[in-house]
């Protein structure tokens, strides 16, 4: 039988800010598969900035990493790996259903390792409602690794944390803030403000696009400096935050959003500072903590979730149609917490 679903197709490089406009939707047939195939249907996708970089050339991919996928009852071949209802993870496309060569971008998910006791039925219909691997689990894993193995802190020690009301950002500042440091964290509107300081525990917020002098604002938010800085902007903030850095102060470098859309926005931060203060700045990728630091990290993070200390803010709209707009709307501040759009329910 013929299998039909929708999909968004990338049309165009993008340049500049996406638009809606820039992506259709169609209706495919899928081909009939091939040996080893294997048809997913997608469950939910995750919504990342960093899926603007495969829009950018001719020869990219226009995947993003679902959250969870289900393998299609009765589309199976056989000795594929996976099984019928099979709860798996990968890089699928914008679409309903996706066909994976060999399955071997995806990984299967399994209750008890992926999330400590939490079942299938549980985290799909529970509070905690999208898998808390991928809710919690890539953007806290870059939160962790960035946070505790690329900063190392000292309790005590003051931290600012950039795009803070965002997937990745609110993460770092709940961790700083539960080892013992001392966070401040900005976003884009007065709500996520309010959300950091009621909700999240940060000792202080501001909106960013409301101050007109970063440098002289992060003095009076760090009257004795900042120690580390979890950056997932770049550009002038970056610049401003160096300025205002205590001397071994640490900056990891995960993302640099306002450059995504606007490729003048390069930071260019002051270098004699950084020689004299002794300033590390270190990319990262999420990644690199995958092999050795994934199982503590989930660990600590079910811990304080279980015990209420750590909250899980999920974004979460409905519906292939809305994918571009959830994915515009990263770059306008639209997203609290992790954005994911939910395709189809099981
Ligand atoms: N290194 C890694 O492995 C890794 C992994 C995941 C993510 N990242 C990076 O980490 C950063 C955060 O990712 P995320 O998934 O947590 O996204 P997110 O924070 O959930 O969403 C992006 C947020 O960035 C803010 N923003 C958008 N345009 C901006 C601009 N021009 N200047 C300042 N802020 C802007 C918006 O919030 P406001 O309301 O505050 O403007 C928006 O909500 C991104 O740069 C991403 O690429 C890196």
């Amino acid at each position: 039988m013929e299998q039909q679903g929708k999909v968004h197709p990338i049309t165009r490089d993008i340049e500049g800010t996406p638009q809606e406009s820039m992506f259709d939707i169609k209706t495919q047939t899928l081909p009939p598969l091939e040996s080893d195939d294997v048809i997913v249907k997608c469950l939910y996708i995750s919504i990342d900035p960093s899926q603007i970089s495969r829009m950018k050339h001719k020869s990219s991919s226009h995947t993003s990493a679902a959250a969870t996928s289900k393998i299609m009852p009765g589309m199976l071949r056989e000795n594929c790996g996976y099984g019928k209802d099979d709860i798996v993870y990968g890089l699928l496309n914008w679409a309903e259903y996706t066909i994976v060569k060999n399955g071997n971008t995806l990984r299967k998910l399994d209750p008890m390792e992926d999330f400590h006791y939490l079942t299938i039925s549980e985290f799909l219909v529970n509070s905690i409602s999208t898998p808390i691997r991928y809710s919690v689990g890539t953007s806290g894993l870059t939160a962790y690794g960035g946070f505790f193995k690329v900063c190392k802190p000292k309790k005590g020690e003051k931290v600012f944390v950039s795009a803070a009301a965002g997937s990745v950002g609110n993460l770092v500042g709940q961790y700083a803030k539960l080892f013992g440091c001392y966070v401040v964290g900005c976003a884009g509107t007065k709500q996520k403000v309010e959300l950091l300081k009621e909700k999240l525990g940060f000792d202080d917020a501001f909106n960013y696009k409301e101050k007109t002098d970063l440098n002289l604002t992060l003095q009076s938010y760090f009257p004795n400096g900042i120690d580390i800085y979890f950056d997932n902007v770049g550009g002038e903030m970056l610049e401003a935050v160096v300025a205002n850095m205590n001397p071994f102060g640490r900056v990891a470098a995960c993302g640099a959003i306002s450059q995504y859309t606007n490729s003048r926005k390069q930071a260019t931060p002051n270098m004699i500072d950084i020689i004299y203060k002794r300033i590390r700045i270190q990319g990262f990728l999420s990644l690199d903590f995958y092999t050795n630091d994934f199982k503590d990290f989930m660990q600590m993070t079910i811990d304080y979730v279980r015990k209420g200390k750590l909250c899980v803010l999920e974004d979460v709209s409905h519906g292939i149609e809305n994918i571009p707009a959830a994915f515009v709307g990263l770059f306008h501040g639209h997203n609290v917490g992790k954005k994911v759009v939910q395709i189809a329910q099981e």
